[in-house]
């Protein structure tokens, strides 16, 4: 299956309740050639509406994190989230509706095959990392399976409600700037 197949058969996707209150179905952005994968947790209001990942204000503090690291949304990162569909009123993706929509992010990492991917936040990080995660303790660890190094960081609206969580971030950030130089080959 190519980018252009899998996009094509997510857009039209019912595998779960939130399809019926999406405006639009937010699949992804970013290079399809990125060595380092971001996962979220899914659409808030804004997404919803432009169907791209991270464009309120979450999104922006996100740009100016990668920026930070010579990272950019349209050149070196691919972003998307553990559900492609809004969950109504921001509430947190339902276990069923986690699983439902799991295999559209596996493709997609399939056919990216990053050396690294980020989790943004506990959502994404119980799922993808799993075990007996807590953000406040295991953010800037580092796990590998299947190849791939996955490590987490606050989201960033937790940074935004919470601006004392910013300097952990930022050492979060100098270690993945380390490690995309120690193991990517095309990012910089
Ligand atoms: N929060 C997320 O987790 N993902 C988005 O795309 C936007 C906000
Ligand atoms: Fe399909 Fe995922 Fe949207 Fe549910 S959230 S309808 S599984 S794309």
């Amino acid at each position: 299956m190519t980018w252009d197949e899998l996009e094509g058969a997510c857009q039209d996707c019912t595998k779960c309740s939130l399809c019926e209150t999406r405006t639009k179905l937010v699949f992804g952005v970013g290079s399809r050639e990125a060595e380092i994968m971001f996962v979220g947790e899914g659409p808030g209001e804004n997404e919803d509406l432009t169907g791209e990942p991270f464009v309120g204000r979450a999104g922006k503090l996100l740009d100016d994190m990668l920026e930070i690291i010579g990272l950019s949304r349209r050149k070196n990162v691919y972003i998307t989230n553990i559900v492609k569909c809004r969950p109504p009123n921001n509430r947190d993706p339902l276990n069923a509706e986690r699983d439902a929509c799991i295999d559209w992010l596996r493709a997609q990492y399939k056919l990216l095959r990053p050396k690294i991917i980020v989790c943004l936040g506990r959502i994404s990080a119980g799922v993808l990392i799993g075990g007996d995660f807590k953000i406040t303790r295991d953010h800037g660890r580092w796990y590998e399976k299947d190849d791939i190094k996955f490590m987490s960081m606050f989201h960033p609206a937790a940074l935004l409600r919470d601006p004392t969580r910013r300097p952990e971030t930022f050492v979060d950030l100098k270690d993945l700037q380390r490690e995309i130089r120690e193991i990517c080959e095309t990012t910089y």
